[in-house]
């Protein structure tokens, strides 16, 4: 039933290529990207004033690419909500928003509640679900799948993976409708995402240099994550992942939040792990590498493969290859995924079922 891995988490990390291509080649005609939703057509796309975008856990990692895409692609405001504060906030929901609920398995309850209470305000609420028939799935107003297949391992993987890809094919249409990116833009972003099975390949074959590098830091007791923009939102997601298999106590930051606090952390010897693939803010994030590194941080540094990275900076350096800046979030997971995967291995941990875990959580 593992397919010859050992695990079902290596199994669904190898998987994604697959996954991708069965959520993402179905919304694609004609180069461009469709939602298949009779009643989203792109006048009422138009017309969405804000998106909500609701989750946990990983699902609302999942969110927060969601909304770096949606607003920097679509210019449309964009907030996430972990279900949880959602649910109690008194959230403030206009007729013409639209909230965006994320959940692999369709049954998280503090989710269910936050779609209700959307729907309870008039407000249209779109599922991204894994789970066919689930209860998510049959309470939302439209649903768009996510095709994963079955996932087993608590710690989620592929199904963020294919949660990332819908919300990208999403802001791409909320782009192309309301006139934000034109017809060729949109098929040039929509043709580098059906690439993207054949960029993450590469990144399942460096599982060696991976476990390599998880076996350096294995003894760590606590580590850091961080990172900008799309980089931040990894960290989070790397940095559940490492604590939530591999007990390892992970923190993550976003990188200019370091010294607002945290760096009195960095000690001789503590791991941080830098994620720097967004040109854009590139130098602001490895300057503050260094800062770390300066104070006895041992700092694996993950960037593209062009990149110029300055003596000093890091002990050790993962080169992606070159991808759209906006994309890079699925390439870049595959490393951290993996990451955490040999870290608990080698820690003797049981990865498919941490402890104190469910996979579901369907209890508040
Ligand atoms: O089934 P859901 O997507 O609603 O689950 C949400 C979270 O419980 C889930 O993503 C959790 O954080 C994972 N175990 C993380 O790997």
């Amino acid at each position: 039933e593992k397919g010859g891995y050992p695990h079902f988490m290596l199994k669904e990390i190898n998987e994604q290529p697959a996954a991708i291509m069965a959520t993402v080649s179905p919304r694609v005609e004609d180069g461009l990207p469709v939602l298949r939703i009779p009643e989203l057509t792109d006048e009422v796309l138009r017309g969405i004033g804000r998106v909500h975008l609701v989750g946990c856990g990983t699902a609302m990692h999942a969110g927060m690419v969601g909304k770096s895409a949606i607003e920097t692609l679509a210019r449309v405001p964009a907030e996430v909500d972990i279900a949880s504060e959602f649910r109690y906030r008194d959230p403030i929901l206009e007729k013409n928003d639209l909230v965006i609920i994320i959940s692999q398995s369709g049954e998280t309850s503090d989710t269910l509640a936050a779609l209700k209470l959307a729907k309870s305000r008039g407000v249209p609420v779109l599922a991204i679900v894994n789970v066919v028939g689930s209860s998510i799935a049959r309470a939302a107003d439209y649903v768009m799948y996510t095709y994963a297949g079955p996932e087993i391992a608590v710690a989620s993987t592929k199904a963020y993976m294919v949660q990332m890809c819908v919300l990208y094919l999403f802001a791409l249409r909320l782009a192309y409708a309301r006139g934000r990116l034109s017809e060729a833009e949109t098929r040039r972003f929509t043709a580098q995402l059906l690439r993207a099975p054949e960029v993450i390949k590469p990144r399942l074959a460096d599982c060696e240099q991976i476990k390599y590098l998880a076996s350096r830091y294995v003894n760590t007791q606590s580590c850091f994550f961080i990172g900008r923009g799309f980089d931040y939102a990894l960290s989070l997601e790397g940095s559940l992942k490492l604590k939530e298999i591999s007990y390892v106590h992970s923190d993550a930051y976003a990188a200019g939040e370091l010294k607002h606090g945290t760096i009195s952390l960095i000690t001789d010897g503590v791991p941080v792990i830098a994620l720097a693939t967004q040109k854009q803010v590139y130098e602001k994030t490895i300057s503050n590498a260094k800062e770390t590194r300066s104070r006895g941080a041992r700092v694996l540094l993950f960037t593209t493969k062009d990149a110029v990275v300055p003596e000093g900076v890091a002990d050790a350096v993962i080169r992606l290859d070159e991808y759209e800046d906006i994309l890079m979030p699925l390439q870049l997971i595959v490393p951290l995924q993996l990451f955490a995967y040999y870290m608990a291995v080698l820690r003797g941990c049981d990865v498919d079922k941490p402890r104190n875990l469910a996979k579901s959580v369907t209890v508040e």
